[in-house]
């Protein structure tokens, strides 16, 4: 049996007519549809037989994980996709819940062509450069153009719809291209061919800004290379000046890059510089106990690193330290430590078996009456700390990461804005891995009376079980 899709509602509609009809997999032939028809519209025309179809011909109801999971790999580019979607499907349907375990065949294919897609669509969001033009005749004002390895561009443009308020844009992608008018999201005809199609008035004054924070002193061109996927330097506008400032750099800038700068300055007085003294002074700290990123340290005794196994399946992110942490040099040691040791063992947790850590490495108090109180850090602070709690992430790779309360949110999610209570109710995907948010600990301690305290405890306990049944322990 043939089956034309061109999108995840028509494959949906199909799926359901074939199981309803118990065609097995390999009965069942999937062919994509090369015209990618409305990216927004649900089904379209080509399946009307099986649309026709009342929906309730198969009542099948699926995990909302595995709907997610399956709803993602559907972006994934391979020519099987959608045979092998079905495939899932019916081996779910037959009760083979193994389906969506990683240690099976196929539950490993989704996993990874889930993992695949949501780092596509990471970056995107990262690397994706809009650049500005004349609003005349209607035409957007800012333009990107990318090559996405999977089909995410309709997700990624409600992201940007949600970012870019009433700005008019257009992503533009080699099969795809998406218009926002301040209102809508439109499918647009893909009219260009390639980055080199966007006239751009606001790129030079982007590259003139790029070049003038570019301190050859701090470069490090493994890192830049590790942190942007070389495939994305070729569309981005500052991707044809790094080579050469890189080069440059090599052969020398670092020691007299600020020089130039530095000796063009205007002003009364001559600065004396030669080019052996003119080593910029700011470093980044190599080690924690060095940081000076921000001010906090001035008033902490000691930074305090995370701890826990360094290939802990399962990291706990918390504030930062408090008065007996700081004195101590050791996460969750204090009053909200005993809370969440608490919540651990009852929720099944060994302390051992995960590594405990915060969004802000320093103590940020303020003094009142003898007693040193906890001070919230500010976003800067939180910002300023992010690389240190990034290179915990990169070394540890935890699966599953479990944020207690509003400031390990927004670290670990890389946004000041981000709530609580928008993210609350179920674990999410962020960056290939699982997001569980449950209160701090000390909210529990600080809430007005024991029902809410009893209420908040059971969110923390219920949050930790979650992250444990999505990153069990290894056996043996
Ligand atoms: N609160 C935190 O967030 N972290 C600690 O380490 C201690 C208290």
């Amino acid at each position: 049996m043939r089956r034309v899709v061109r999108s995840f509602d028509e494959w949906r509609a199909a799926a359901r007519g074939l199981l309803a009809d118990g065609v097995p997999p390999e009965c069942a032939e999937w062919v994509a549809s090369d015209d990618d028809g409305d990216l927004f519209s649900a089904a379209s025309a080509a399946n009307e037989e099986v649309l026709a179809r009342p929906a309730a011909v198969v009542a099948l109801r699926l995990p909302r994980e595995l709907m997610e999971m399956l709803t993602s790999a559907a972006c994934f580019s391979a020519t099987d996709r959608w045979a092998f979607l079905y495939k899932v499907l019916w081996r779910w349907q037959l009760g083979e819940r193994e389906v969506m375990s990683a240690a099976d065949p196929d539950g490993a294919r989704l996993y990874a062509m889930v993992k695949a897609v949501r780092r596509e669509e990471h970056d995107m969001h990262a690397y994706i450069r809009f650049r500005e033009r004349k609003e005349e005749d209607g035409a957007p004002r800012f333009v990107a153009w990318f090559e996405p390895t999977h089909e995410v561009l309709p997700q990624v443009a409600v992201h940007f719809a949600r970012r870019m308020g009433s700005a008019t844009w257009m992503i533009a992608t080699p099969s795809a291209a998406v218009l926002w008018d301040g209102e809508q999201l439109h499918d647009a005809p893909a009219l260009m061919r390639s980055a080199a199609d966007i006239d751009d008035a606001g790129e030079a004054l982007w590259l003139t800004y790029y070049r003038s924070i570019f301190n050859p002193a701090r470069l490090n061109a493994e890192l830049l290379r590790s942190h942007i996927p070389s495939r994305f330097w070729k569309n981005l506008p500052e991707g044809a000046i790094v080579p050469a400032m890189v080069s440059a750099a090599a052969n020398g800038e670092r020691r007299t890059g600020q020089t130039g700068a530095v000796g063009r300055r205007g002003g009364a007085a001559t600065i004396a510089v030669t080019p052996e003294r003119a080593q910029p002074q700011r470093d980044q700290p190599d080690t924690l106990d060095q940081c000076r990123r921000c001010e906090l340290w001035r008033n902490a005794t000691q930074a305090v690193p995370g701890v826990g196994p360094r290939k802990a399946r399962i990291m706990l992110v918390g504030e930062q330290p408090g008065d007996q942490e700081d004195l101590q040099g050791l996460p969750f040691v204090g009053p909200a430590g005993a809370v969440l040791e608490r919540a651990l063992a009852e929720a099944g947790v060994k302390r051992d078996q995960v590594y405990l850590t915060n969004a802000v490495k320093h103590f940020k108090w303020e003094l009142r009456g003898k007693r040193r109180l906890h001070k919230t850090p500010a976003q800067r602070e939180v910002a300023a700390c992010h690389a240190w709690l990034e290179e915990e992430l990169a070394s540890v790779r935890p699966e599953v990461v479990v944020v207690l309360g509003a400031t390990a949110l927004k670290s670990v999610l890389q946004d000041g804005s981000a709530t609580m209570a928008s993210v609350m109710d179920a674990p999410f995907q962020h960056e290939g891995r699982w997001v569980v948010a449950v209160y701090h600990p000390s909210f529990v301690l600080r809430a007005r009376d024991e029902e809410s305290r009893q209420q908040a405890y059971e969110v923390i306990v219920a949050g930790l079980r979650q992250a444990l049944t999505l990153a069990p322990a290894r056996s043996g």
